[in-house]
């Protein structure tokens, strides 16, 4: 059993000088391609769920599904991660249900819609570290609302993100909040908004520095360099998914995701966590449309299944390919819940948020 905490994978990550992608998961078709990609390369590896997840799968098919993944897979560390938590009571059910790490995203109010202001996320935000890091498991915190600096504002296309409008300032991270954020709420990872958004329309063209602002995660790295930083909206929409997804009878309009060679740069500017979930929705789908179209009569969901988690498991062995993250699994001893629990309570951890003290002065 190996069931890692987002913080000890993090730290081993930065360690070495990696990042690791977090896919998101809702069924066991897409949680069996994943594992078994890390697998063959080796690589520790990211579950998210999010509450649109859970309520899909319900709470206890999930922490069972990932209970078996687990007994599959046992030699690969696996973090399992509340994706876009929007309040206290989410995170703290996802931790009764097996999460090591929860996402508090106080960017936004509850609503998951509505930006907040600055006092609320930090207080939010704080009070869900207490709660985690009293039983061990870890917290990522996110400043700035994520949407297109194109289109001035967020997506709905996930049913989820800021609606309307929303100024350029506060789709940009501000690295001195940043600094501020970091000490106030001692969250273990970092999520920023440079210009990613969800779902497959992040770009009308392949993204320059005016719309993809990587020199944000730069400034803040250089004044939070111990701090693990994460990419939301992390998907490449690859064109050959989008062109086979339109061969066979899907209409999606031509479209612009993060280059993987953006991604990288931002592994070496201190991001660790890459989360992606549109690339692996999009390459599943793209083979059930190729299985419908050169098969009408085909009835049998195994027959779409299985070349769709074929597919899947191709996009995530690259993934950990690119981001370094293969190879690296066998190595982590994984330090127990309880364990990381001590440290946390003995300040164990905290030496991080010293250094991180000077470093912004
Ligand atoms: O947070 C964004 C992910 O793509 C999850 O999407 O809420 O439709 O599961 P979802
Ligand atoms: P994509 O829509 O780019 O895959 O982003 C997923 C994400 O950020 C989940 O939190
Ligand atoms: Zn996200």
């Amino acid at each position: 059993m190996a069931r890692i905490t987002l913080r000890q994978l993090l730290d081993d990550a930065a360690e070495r000088g990696y990042g690791v992608p977090a896919f998101n998961i809702n069924n066991m078709e897409q949680g069996l391609a994943i594992m078994e990609a890390a697998q063959a390369v080796d690589a520790p590896v990211i579950l998210q769920a999010s509450r649109g997840a859970r309520s899909y799968a319900g709470d206890i098919m999930l922490a069972k599904m990932v209970e078996a993944l687990e007994a599959t897979y046992p030699h690969i560390p696996l973090c399992l991660h509340q994706d876009h938590g929007n309040d206290e009571a989410t995170c703290a059910s996802a931790i009764r249900h097996g999460f090591t790490s929860v996402m508090m995203d106080g960017s936004l109010k509850a609503d998951a819609k509505t930006p907040a202001d600055y006092g609320y996320n930090v207080d939010i935000t704080r009070r869900v570290v207490d709660l985690a890091h009293w039983v061990g498991a870890s917290v990522e915190g996110e400043l700035g609302v994520l949407g297109s600096l194109e289109a001035g504002g967020g997506e709905q296309e996930d049913g989820h993100g800021v609606v309307g409008e929303v100024s350029h300032d506060q789709l940009l991270t501000d690295p001195d909040e940043a600094v501020d954020f970091v000490r106030a709420t001692k969250v273990d990872a970092l999520a920023i908004a440079m210009g990613t958004s969800h779902g497959a329309y992040k770009f009308s063209r392949k993204p320059d520095g005016e719309i993809l602002a990587m020199h944000v995660i730069e400034e803040i790295h250089r004044r939070l360099p111990d701090v693990h930083l994460v990419m939301h909206g992390s998907s490449s929409v690859p064109q050959d998914l989008q062109d086979l997804f339109n061969a066979h009878g899907g209409a999606m309009p031509q479209t612009w995701g993060v280059p993987v060679e953006e991604i990288v740069r931002g592994i070496r500017h201190g991001v660790r966590k890459v989360n992606i979930d549109t690339d692996c929705r999009l390459a599943m789908t793209a083979m059930f449309r190729k299985v419908a179209d050169g098969n009408r009569g085909e009835f049998d969901p195994r027959k779409f299944l299985k070349p769709a988690m074929d597919a899947l498991q191709k996009l995530c062995r690259e993934r950990f390919e690119q981001f370094g993250t293969a190879g690296n699994a066998a190595r982590i001893k994984v330090v127990p819940l309880a364990e990381m629990a001590l440290r946390y309570r003995s300040g164990g951890l905290d030496p991080r948020v010293a250094g991180m003290a000077t470093a912004a002065e």
